[in-house]
């Protein structure tokens, strides 16, 4: 079968190398894709948001199978448009999309299900935002509604910064509409875990836990990024926090979905914090996480194209997801100045390392190939850097010795990822 992927990051990478595996499919093509993409798809330059034009090409090929990487598509509609044309699609349509694309949805959502969540209120307006901050406790953190590359949430110390916060997302329209509304929510603390799962509009199976890193810095300082690394399985996913978020978040959250006329197809990732109380929900997303799935998939035993077919069609019941009982752990090589500004175009050297192993991976987020055919940077994140072992340390030892193998201008990493490990 021929399978197309949306998507050029590292995430779509391990999308598209799990799907190059199954022995069902013949061939792969990726909108836009980038340089690594392109060792198991063929590339082609539509861009994620041109509906029309993916549409347009998955007739003319004959595509089997679309699976939609990215949130922007998704929160778009682009599920909806590629089932009016008739053709298969793996990801949720717009109506649940939601459940990423307003966080207000998805709060009033956890509310009306009473799905443990941090306490909140929307506020439409800057003025109704700084009524309420005058009697707020702090800590407290303004997120926009809209998406926004995972750096619209604000945590603010004082009544100051939480001004100034409301200023950024509310005036100054630092991410555009989706600042027009925004959730104000209640402080939580504890260890924070994603968990991703598979769903076909009313089963949930769980994929295995990861913890992600999504400072810019070591020790978790500077920036919120899309992540910097991440591992799997978190050790700190008990038994217990299993079965609590079985019962209280998993299933309810799909059935609340359900429930509302917006039955979910595809990955639902769980962002959770386990404070004192028990396992809230920080967020969701309706996707894969990125380097989540370059951690979780290299795990994973299924034949992935099964996986989501079974999710299109509502038989997910008879899947029996089975995830490998080792480790894996990845760490992301940026270009230095990354999330703000940095330069790209370098040329990268050693990803010849990579090839033939079985237990180490270099997937591509920001690269592609420059008039010379060299491959060169081309985004803050470049690569995510990843190996399986047996335990989570032997996986951290791994990767960072192959962190070593690959050069570039510019590059910068943490040093740090895993670091939880040790607390065990
Ligand atoms: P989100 O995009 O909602 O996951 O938020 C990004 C990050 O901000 C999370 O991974 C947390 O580290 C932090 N965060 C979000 N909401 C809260 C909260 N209510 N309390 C404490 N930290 C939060
Ligand atoms: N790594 C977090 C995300 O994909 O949203």
């Amino acid at each position: 079968m021929k399978v197309l992927i949306v998507g050029g990051g590292g995430r779509e990478h391990a999308i598209a190398w799990a799907v190059a595996k199954s022995p069902r499919v013949d061939k792969i093509y990726c909108a836009p894709g980038n340089a690594g993409i392109a060792e198991v798809a063929e590339c082609v330059p539509i861009g994620p948001m041109e509906f029309d034009k993916l549409v347009d090409f998955a007739k003319e090929k004959e595509i089997d199978l679309t699976v939609v990487g990215m949130d922007d598509p998704l929160v778009g509609g682009i599920v909806d448009k590629f089932e009016e044309a008739g053709l298969r699609v793996f990801g949720p349509r717009k109506n649940a999309a939601i459940l990423e694309g307003s966080k207000a949805f998805s709060k009033d959502l956890m509310k009306k299900y009473h799905i443990p969540t941090a306490g909140y209120t929307t506020v439409h307006s800057p003025e109704e935002a700084r009524e309420y901050l005058k009697t707020a406790r702090f800590p407290i953190v303004l997120k926009a509604d809209g998406l926004a590359l995972g750096k619209g949430v604000l945590i603010c110390n004082t009544p100051e910064e939480a001004d100034a916060g409301v200023k950024e997302l509310m005036e100054d329209k630092k991410f555009g509409h989706s600042g027009d509304n925004i959730v104000i929510e209640e402080f939580m603390t504890g260890r924070e875990i994603s968990v991703l799962s598979f769903v076909d509009g009313k089963t949930i199976k769980l994929m295995s836990s990861a913890m992600d890193h999504k400072r810019a810095g070591d020790g978790d300082t500077g920036l919120n990024t899309g992540g910097m690394g991440n591992f799997s399985p978190s050790p700190f996913y008990t038994k217990d926090v299993d079965a609590f978020c079985r019962k209280y978040i998993f299933q309810p959250t799909v059935d609340a979905m359900a429930a509302e006329g917006r039955p979910f197809k595809g990955v639902i990732f769980f962002g959770l914090m386990l404070t004192e109380d028990g396992p809230k929900v920080l967020e969701y997303n309706a996707r894969f996480g990125d380097p989540e799935a370059q951690v979780v998939l290299p795990r994973m035993k299924n034949d992935i194209v099964d996986v989501f077919e079974a999710c299109i069609d509502g038989t997910l019941d008879q899947i029996d997801l089975q995830f490998e009982d080792n480790a894996c752990l990845c760490v992301v090589l940026a270009s230095d100045g990354y999330p703000v500004s940095y330069e790209k175009g370098f040329p990268i050297h050693g990803l010849e390392t990579f090839r033939d192993k079985t237990d180490e991976f270099v997937f591509h987020a920001g690269t592609k190939f420059d008039d010379k055919g060299e491959i060169v940077t081309n985004g803050g994140r470049v690569l995510a850097v990843t190996a399986v072992a047996p335990t989570l340390k032997e996986a951290r030892s791994k990767a960072y010795a192959a962190t070593e193998r690959v050069t570039f201008e510019n590059k910068y990493m943490r040093h740090d990822i895993g670091h939880a490990i040790d607390e065990v």
